[in-house]
């Protein structure tokens, strides 16, 4: 062996050592080149024959052998291992994955999604106003008297200057008139609020979705096979609803509008507390004065408007029992519906 035979032989075991594809094969190679019979051997035989003048050059050639060997041993080495940790947490497609809910509506936000899309294809579009409302939307654009009940403060949350929390979603009607001119077809869901002490039925915020449709001959035979319409396509094909007389004074002549019962279809049940008939909504044929004070002709126009409950609708179409329920946030109760 001569000196550039040990540089080439330094290059090559360094060349072998990086590539050694597994553990097995790196033991090989550092038996081969570094082991007690290895190359290493043969360098160290050659340093020891070598004449005086030229040891020097051998020992340095020598150890450059070794450290250059051992250095490319042990990285390779750190690098199969690491590999190897790698591929040992690899992942394993038969484990079953975390579980990640994909949540679900608010069973209010389901109804209003659902009357909404309903009260759509009947060529409705969707309106809203401010919770926080004045007293002339709320009250005195609506024909509410001024001592009328619902204004009392027992009912109504007042705000300073002559502000409020709206009662009722009638509110956007004496809006949306003001600013818009007839033919108006509108719904209005959105959050009410009333001093109630919370029970099983009422609850101080509560929502509401109102309908107004006003045209030049829009009449009472409208607003029962519009509503007739809507219980059909909310509640099922056989659902009737009828109409009894009331009093809102925003409407002239008023109803209180009953569905038949969608569990009993009628014969009487538990939910329908063997009436055969549940009260889903009030309205009625848009009061004159209403029109007047949004600006609108009372001769040139008619029209009708209702509004109701939507916790309600969850109630009955989900079978909740406590409106309380609607509110507590408890997700899995929520999430079944
Ligand atoms: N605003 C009435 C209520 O809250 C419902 C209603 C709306 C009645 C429109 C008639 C017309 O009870």
């Amino acid at each position: 062996m001569n000196l550039s035979e040990l540089e080439s032989l330094t290059t090559r075991a360094v060349a072998d050592l990086s590539a050694a594809a597994t553990p097995a094969d790196l033991e090989a190679l550092r038996i081969r080149y570094l082991g007690r019979n290895g190359a290493v051997n043969d360098a160290t035989a050659a340093l020891k024959a070598a004449p005086p003048a030229e040891k020097p050059f051998w020992g340095k050639a020598v150890n450059a052998f070794k450290s250059r060997t051992e250095k490319a041993l042990a990285d390779r080495r750190a690098a199969l291992a690491s590999a190897a940790e790698a591929a040992s947490d690899d992942f394993d497609p038969t484990l079953p994955g975390a579980w990640i809910s994909p949540g679900t509506l608010h069973p209010v936000t389901q109804l209003i999604d659902r009357t909404t899309a309903i009260f759509r294809r009947m060529g409705f579009t969707v309106a809203d106003g401010p919770d926080i409302e004045t007293e002339h939307y709320n009250f005195d654009a609506l024909n509410t008297p001024a001592d009328h009940v619902s204004r009392d403060t027992q009912d109504t949350f007042y705000l300073p200057a002559a502000r409020l929390l709206r009662t009722q979603t009638s509110a956007v009607q004496a809006r949306y008139m003001e600013a818009n001119p007839p033919p108006v077809r509108i719904v209005c869901p959105g959050r009410c609020y009333r001093r109630d002490t919370t029970d099983a039925t009422h609850s101080a915020n509560f929502h509401q979705i109102e309908g107004l449709y006003v045209d030049r001959a829009v009449s009472l035979a409208n607003l029962k096979s519009d509503i007739d319409h809507f219980a059909r396509e909310l509640m099922g094909p056989g659902v009737k609803s009828r109409f009894r007389p009331h009093f809102f004074p925003f409407t002239e002549p008023s109803v209180e509008v009953d569905f038949s019962c969608h569990m009993c279809g009628g014969k009487g049940c538990r939910v329908c507390k063997h009436s055969g008939w549940i009260e889903i909504m009030g309205a009625g044929m848009v009061d004159p004065n209403v029109f007047l004070a949004a600006g609108y002709d009372p001769d040139a126009v008619t029209g009708y408007a209702f509004g109701m409950g939507i916790e309600r609708l969850a109630m009955l179409l989900f079978g909740i029992d406590d409106i309380r329920r609607l509110y507590e946030n408890v997700v899995p109760y929520l999430s079944q519906f």
